[in-house]
C-alpha cells in the first residue's frame, strides 16, 4: 500500500490554537496510509523579494518541507474575514523565487475552525484564491467549516460527538482519495 506524506500548516501561532486542536483531530481520524508532518511557519521573517537571491534558512526549510511532501493540508483560523498574516507570509515565501513555486501541482486541502458560526468560510475563500494562483490542485469538495465547540473537541484531538467525528473522518478519507487521484496524473518529482 502506498503511503502519502502530508505536510500540514496550522495558520495560527497561538499556543492555545483551536486550529492546532483540529489538526490533531484530523490526524487521529485520517486513513492509515497518510503520514503527517507539520510545516512550521512561526519563525519566518516577513517576505521580502530582495532576499530572493539569498533565502533565509527558515524559508529554505519551508520549501524543503513542501518538496518532501506528497500533499499539503491547511488548517487555519479566519482573521478579519481573511487569511492570517503569518500563513499568507509563509505562502508568499514558498511561492518564490520566481519559477520555483513550491505549490505547483501539489494536491492541497483547506479546512479551518473558528469560534464563530461562520467557521472560517471567508478565510478559506481567500486562501483558495491564493492557492489557485499558486497552481495547487485543491480538493473542492467536501468543504469543511468548523465551528469550534470545546465540548466537542478534547485538547488532544479527541472528538466527542459521533456526527462531527464521522464528518471529519469522511473529510480525511475524501482528501486521501483526492491526493491519490492528483498524484496519479501529476506525480511528485
Ligand atoms: C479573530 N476571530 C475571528 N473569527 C471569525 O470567525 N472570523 C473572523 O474574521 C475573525 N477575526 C479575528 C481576527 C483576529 C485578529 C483574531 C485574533 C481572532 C476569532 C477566531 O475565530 C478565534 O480567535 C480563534 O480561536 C482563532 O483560531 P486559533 O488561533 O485559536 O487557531
Amino acid at each position: 500500500m502506498a503511503t502519502y506524506k502530508v505536510g500540514y500548516f496550522v495558520g495560527s501561532l497561538s499556543k492555545d490554537s483551536i486550529n492546532r486542536t483540529l489538526s490533531k483531530a484530523l490526524i487521529r481520524l485520517a486513513p492509515d496510509d497518510l503520514e503527517f508532518a507539520e510545516i512550521p511557519i512561526g519563525d519566518l521573517p516577513l517576505y521580502n523579494r530582495d532576499l530572493d537571491e539569498d533565502y533565509p534558512p527558515s524559508a529554505l526549510a519551508l520549501k524543503d518541507a513542501i518538496a518532501a511532501s506528497d500533499a499539503v493540508l491547511f488548517v487555519t483560523p479566519e482573521y478579519n474575514r481573511s487569511i492570517p498574516g503569518a500563513l499568507k507570509n509563509a505562502i508568499d515565501w514558498a511561492s518564490r523565487p520566481w519559477g520555483q513555486n513550491s505549490f505547483d501541482h501539489i494536491p492541497a486541502g483547506v479546512i479551518g475552525a473558528s469560534i464563530g458560526t461562520i467557521g472560517t468560510a471567508l478565510a478559506q475563500q481567500s486562501l483558495r484564491a491564493v492557492l489557485s494562483f499558486c497552481n495547487a490542485r485543491q480538493m473542492t469538495s467536501p468543504e469543511a467549516y468548523i465551528h469550534f465547540d470545546p465540548d466537542v473537541f478534547g485538547e488532544n484531538g479527541e472528538v466527542k460527538v459521533d456526527s462531527t467525528r464521522d464528518f471529519l473522518a469522511n473529510y480525511m478519507l475524501e482528501f486521501r482519495e483526492h491526493v491519490e487521484r492528483v498524484l496519479t496524473v501529476l506525480p511528485r518529482a
